[in-house]
């Protein structure tokens, strides 16, 4: 080394000039926090939303998290966009804990240019993302902008792709959980279309393809933005939405609560726990009518099996004639599939079968247990359902079940016909357990359609008609309508008295701990899409 070179590096470092560069540090930093001003951050207050900052803190402990690249601009000088360099820009990125467990996370920032998304917005969402992928942590997404950034055209388009390219890189490996919280409009919906669960907060969060007034100028219809994208729509209509929330703070407890559900990543196993609240089994026994035709929550099964208020439903406005969600089993997480009589008669129907499928294949992604249980009449008749293709949306659900190498529950509490029975978690779809309650009926069809087909000659040539029906009814009830038929042939490993479903789950669930099976080797299989 020189002796003037020496010389200069002394002088750069001496105790002075570092001081006043970390001064300068702390000045710089301070300047990153204010987004795109005080003026604008008022009118985002304005329009009851929060900010982007506020959003993290409510998401991690403490409202702490270590953010990144907050010194990062963008590069464009079209379009007068050389005045408007911001620290940071568009998006806020870092890391924290929810409830211990190291999460990532961006935040659009609606105050700088609308939170549209830029390139150097887009590397720093993907700057986090490659963090998440390699240390195995859930990524969370929030979402409030005005959708690619206009100015800066294949530039901001090329961000969507890198974006988009890590959503399906990293599904399967690590949760990925939506907030959307604002606007979100256009081709920039497709990243959380692309995530584990939405949620979204009502009158806040909007997501659509294209606005109103586009929807007017093309055909004529004049909906509200809520109405067309709002939490509302999405959580019950289009099913686009896994969960709908009042508030921002209400959203942002729910996702602390399901981040603290789900493992970590595909190869994460939390640990269970036998110290947990459990509610009395016995009143199970009396839970399902006399009558075969009447309803019962399907709830009231799931709430009094599941550790005391485990469970979390996922989409629960949506196809409510089936219930999916995470429960847990002595601390443990285990999914929940299951027909709701009280909706529907717990029928199958397109949606239900894309709700459910989708489910299963996350469960089994993440190596989570699937408990199902049943009380279904069948598959959905009619033309609206044959048109819209319930074949191929039913089949979604056979083979996610196939497909699925978890432990797999099933416990069939009354009706398991036809189809709709092979569906859900038969033994022939390679269910570990099964077994059914006193009450359950498994047959082709029920007692009805079945005696107009098959008694039909037979009713016909009957000099007391009702007579011969009722007794070629109650001949086919004695034959099908209990479990032991098939319990005699081993289709169900036993039979259980409603009470001692938990029981029975909890020493599967243990007696399957260790379960390792495989699917035959491929590049992937073909799902009826
Ligand atoms: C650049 C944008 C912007 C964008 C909003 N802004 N969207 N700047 N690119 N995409 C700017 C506005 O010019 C404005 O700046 C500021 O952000 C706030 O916007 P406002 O319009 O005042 O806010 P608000 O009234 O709340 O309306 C929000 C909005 C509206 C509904 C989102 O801004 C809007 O319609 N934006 C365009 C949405 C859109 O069509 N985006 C492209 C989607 S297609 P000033 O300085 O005037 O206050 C897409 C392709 C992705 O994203 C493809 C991926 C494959």
């Amino acid at each position: 080394m020189s002796k003037d070179s020496k010389n200069t590096n002394s002088e750069e470092n001496s105790p002075k000039d570092i001081a006043s560069k970390i001064k300068n540090l702390e000045e710089r930093r301070a300047n990153t926090k204010f987004g795109g001003g005080k003026e604008r951050q008022e009118s985002q207050k304005s329009k009851g939303k929060k900010l982007a900052r506020e959003r993290l803190s409510l998401l991690f402990d403490n409202g702490e998290f270590t953010e990144i690249d907050p010194y990062v601009k963008h590069f464009s000088n079209d379009f007068g966009l050389d005045k408007s360099r911001i620290d940071g820009d568009s998006v806020v990125v870092g890391y924290g804990t929810v409830n211990g467990q190291q999460v990532f996370a961006f935040s659009q920032d609606f105050t700088v240019l609308g939170g549209s998304l830029s390139k150097v917005a887009s590397n720093k969402i993907c700057k986090v993302f490659d963090l998440a992928i390699k240390t195995g942590c859930p990524i969370v997404g929030i979402n409030d902008s005005g959708g690619a950034r206009i100015q800066e055209g294949v530039d901001s388009l090329s961000g969507y792709g890198e974006i988009f390219k890590r959503n399906t890189m990293a599904s399967g490996v690590i949760p990925q959980i939506t907030v959307v919280v604002g606007p979100s409009a256009g081709g920039a919906v497709y990243s959380p279309a692309l995530t584990d669960f939405i949620f979204m907060v009502e009158g806040v969060g909007q997501m659509y393809i294209t606005g109103p007034e586009v929807v007017k100028a093309v055909t004529g219809e004049e909906v509200s933005h809520e109405d067309l994208g709002g939490a509302t729509t999405h959580a019950s209509k289009s099913g686009v939405a896994h969960f709908a929330s009042e508030s921002e703070e209400d959203c942002f407890e729910s996702v602390r609560k399901l981040i603290d559900t789900l493992p970590a990543n595909n190869v994460d196993m939390k640990a269970s726990d036998s110290s947990v609240e459990t509610v009395n089994q016995e009143d199970l026994n009396k839970l399902i009518p006399e009558n075969p035709n009447q309803s019962y929550d399907v709830f009231e099964v799931i709430e009094t099996i599941i550790d005391t208020n485990s469970f979390i439903e996922v989409q629960s406005e949506y196809a409510k004639n089936i219930v999916v969600g995470f429960s847990k089993f002595n601390g443990r997480t285990v999914g929940i599939v299951a027909n709701q009589p009280d909706h529907m008669a717990g029928v199958l129907d397109i949606n239900a079968s894309s709700k459910a499928a989708r489910f299963v294949r996350f469960c089994d992604a993440f190596n989570i247990p699937i408990v199902t249980l049943v009380d279904v009449p069948g598959f959905m008749p009619g033309t609206i359902q044959e048109y819209g293709g319930i074949i191929r949306h039913g089949a979604k659900l056979l083979y996610a079940f196939v497909e699925a190498t978890v432990p797999k529950i099933t416990v069939i509490l009354r009706k398991a016909y036809g189809g709709a029975y092979i569906v859900m978690g038969s033994k022939e779809l390679r269910a570990d357990i099964n077994v059914a309650w006193p009450s359950a009926e498994l047959a082709v069809m029920g007692p009805e359609g079945a005696v107009n087909i098959i008694g039909r000659k037979e009713i016909a040539a009957a000099e007391n008609k009702d007579e011969k029906k009722a007794e070629l009814l109650q001949n086919y009830r004695d034959k099908f309508a209990n479990p032991f038929v098939a319990a005699e042939k081993g289709f169900l490993d036993d039979v259980i008295k409603p009470s001692e479903t938990r029981d029975l789950i909890l020493k599967s669930l243990n007696m399957l701990e260790n379960k390792t099976d495989q699917n035959i080797p491929k590049k992937h299989g073909n799902i009826p899409l």
